[in-house]
């Protein structure tokens, strides 16, 4: 369609799939740089940011469960490839022009203290950054980090601010010795799936579509072009033998339905929060962005010299389907060689027994249900269309406060024809299943006010069908959940007390970066002013000092116009 952007020609299997490098340690330094990357053989390096020592990406963090990492993260970005001066949730006051771009470092699945948990409002530029401190008391887990300011996240993301963290235990050593046998070392592959449009020389572009001018808020930067560990269609020859592959959607826009080109079988093995009880069988699967998934595949089975790939053939949401974008179809090769591999089998049991975290609650009885809305109101101000949860703003103060200890069943009232993964930060959760909404009568019933007003009506009378149960591959821990378009999708979540945690949920924090100078006045080119809007629980305006959590969609699109809310645990 002539109405779309598009990526120049580039020749897939051309680059090898290159092994993200894996750092590890009590204490780990960690930048934001501003870097170039040769994304593809034929295309000169394009600028990028990078954590690290890369030039894309950030290398893959090794932790062990019981003993902390310290990060100290500081911002030195000089130029970012992407950002503009557009006014976007709170960018107009947290900044986002190209030469001083805030950051927030954020480990995506952790339980993590507030004050390291990379809050969107705290926020480092230039020179500035902040100590994390990361428990790592949490079960073994594929965890990732990535880029959280305010109103910026998705160009930050997108330009190359994301990295994989692998929590260990005694079960998932990660090494060959592994009691799972499971394989490891060299046949276990963090693969960072992404998509990407290109501009004819090369560069990284944000934009798919021209009807939303430069600079606008497009809603989604749909890629035509898939990238693997920061390569576009990679080759990787592969031993024969049993493989681990931990993928990834770190995109910023796309739902996924995953399947290798042969339709062979693989097993899920993990979610979001770690394995599960034992391997499931698939011959495909849907992965949202920020969703994660552990999988077996054997390799062993097919003669040397196949050659299979990894494939997706689901479209866009939102406005490229309209539009007539089709999927993006590929991310990588894989092609069997003669060496012999892992020799040993799927297992047939992975975790269980006494190290199982306590089971939750029968959810019949949960302390609470809340019912929650995903909703796309219009307005008359530029950009017309916002994406909000319970219709209301980030700066909004009616947020929700669970009770420590509670379990709660969350009702995701999607009532938008669109997917939005949903995610809350600090706990891992399980979904109970979808149930199809009479989306007209909800609204009808329940006329949406204006945005600013909280808008969460009951589902119940609404519903256009029973519960069905989440597929055998997304039963496990999670910490973010595809809530289909026209549904109610329900989890149960257990909120940890402090005890259990071993720091406060609640503690009160500063919003000033605590490494490098401090935040200069806000000026006309670069606007820093007090953050207008913010207040706290008691409606006071707050400018210094930061409470809780959030949660989110995570189309980082959405979660920079306005899909994000704050949360709170309280004792
Ligand atoms: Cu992956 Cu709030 O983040
Ligand atoms: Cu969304």
């Amino acid at each position: 369609s002539p109405l779309i952007f598009h990526s120049p020609p580039m020749a897939p299997f051309v680059d090898e799939l290159p092994p993200l490098p894996v750092i590890g340690g009590s204490r780990l330094d960690i930048d934001a740089v501003s870097a170039t990357h040769r994304f593809h053989r034929d295309f000169a390096p394009a600028p990028t940011l990078a954590y690290s020592g890369m030039d894309y990406l950030g290398p893959t963090i090794e932790a062990q469960r019981g003993a902390p990492t310290t990060v100290r993260f500081v911002n030195r970005i000089t130029t970012h490839p992407l950002a503009s001066d557009m006014d976007m949730s709170l960018s107009h006051v947290t900044g986002s022009d190209r030469t001083d771009p805030p950051t927030s470092f954020h480990m995506h699945g952790g339980a993590t203290p507030p004050d390291s948990d990379g809050n969107p409002m705290q926020l480092s530029r230039r020179g500035q950054g902040n100590v994390h401190h990361f428990p790592n008391s949490q079960e073994a887990a594929h965890l990732w980090y990535h880029d959280h300011a305010m109103g910026i996240t998705r160009l930050n993301v997108y330009a190359g601010l994301a990295g994989t963290y692998l929590l260990r235990d005694e079960f998932d050593t990660g090494r060959a010795d592994n009691p799972l046998g499971l394989p490891a070392g060299e046949f276990e592959l963090p693969m960072v799936l992404q998509e990407k449009i290109f501009t004819a020389d090369g560069r990284q572009s944000g934009r798919s579509t021209p009807i939303v001018p430069q600079g606008g808020w497009e809603g989604g930067a749909v890629g035509d072009v898939g990238l693997v560990n920061g390569v576009v269609w990679p080759q990787l020859t592969v031993a024969r033998g049993l493989y681990r592959l931990r993928l990834i959607n770190a995109a910023s826009f796309s739902v996924w339905h995953l399947f290798f080109s042969n339709r062979m079988c693989f097993w899920v093995i993990g979610t979001d929060g770690g394995l599960l009880d034992a391997p499931v069988p698939t011959t495909s699967l849907r992965l949202t962005p920020a969703e994660r998934v552990d999988i077996l595949v054997d390799f062993g089975a097919l003669a040397p010299g196949t050659t299979v790939e990894l494939r997706n053939d689901e479209r866009p949401p939102f406005q490229a389907a309209i539009l007539g974008e089709v999927a993006m179809p590929l991310f990588c090769r894989f092609r069997v060689g003669h060496a012999r591999g892992f020799t040993g089998g799927v297992p047939t049991r992975l975790r269980g027994g006494p190290r199982l975290p306590a089971p939750l609650p029968p959810v019949e009885r949960p302390h609470q249900v809340r019912n929650l809305t995903i909703s796309q109101p219009y307005e008359l101000r530029d950009p017309p269309a916002i994406m909000t949860l319970n219709n209301l703003r980030y700066s909004d103060p009616q947020i929700e406060m669970p009770r420590q200890g509670a379990t709660e069943v969350w009702n995701l009232i999607n009532i938008t024809p669109d997917p939005h993964p949903i995610h809350i930060h600090l706990v891992m959760f399980r979904v109970l299943g979808r149930r199809p909404l009479r989306t007209v009568d909800y609204q009808l019933a329940h006329p949406q006010p204006p945005v600013g007003i909280k808008w969460t009506p009951s589902p119940e009378g609404f519903y256009a069908g029973p519960l069905s149960p989440p597929a055998p591959w997304e039963a496990g821990w999670k910490d973010t959940v595809r809530v289909d378009g026209g549904t109610v999708t329900q989890i149960v979540v257990r909120f940890p007390t402090a005890d259990e945690l071993g720091f406060d949920p609640d503690a009160t924090f500063s919003a000033a970066p605590t490494i490098g100078p401090p935040t200069p006045a806000p000026s006309a080119v670069n606007p820093m002013a007090p953050m207008a809007g913010m207040h706290d629980m008691t409606g006071h305006a707050t400018t210094d000092r930061l409470q809780g959590y959030v949660w989110h969609c995570h189309l980082l699109d959405h979660e920079d116009h306005d899909m994000m809310l704050r949360y709170r645990t309280i004792a």
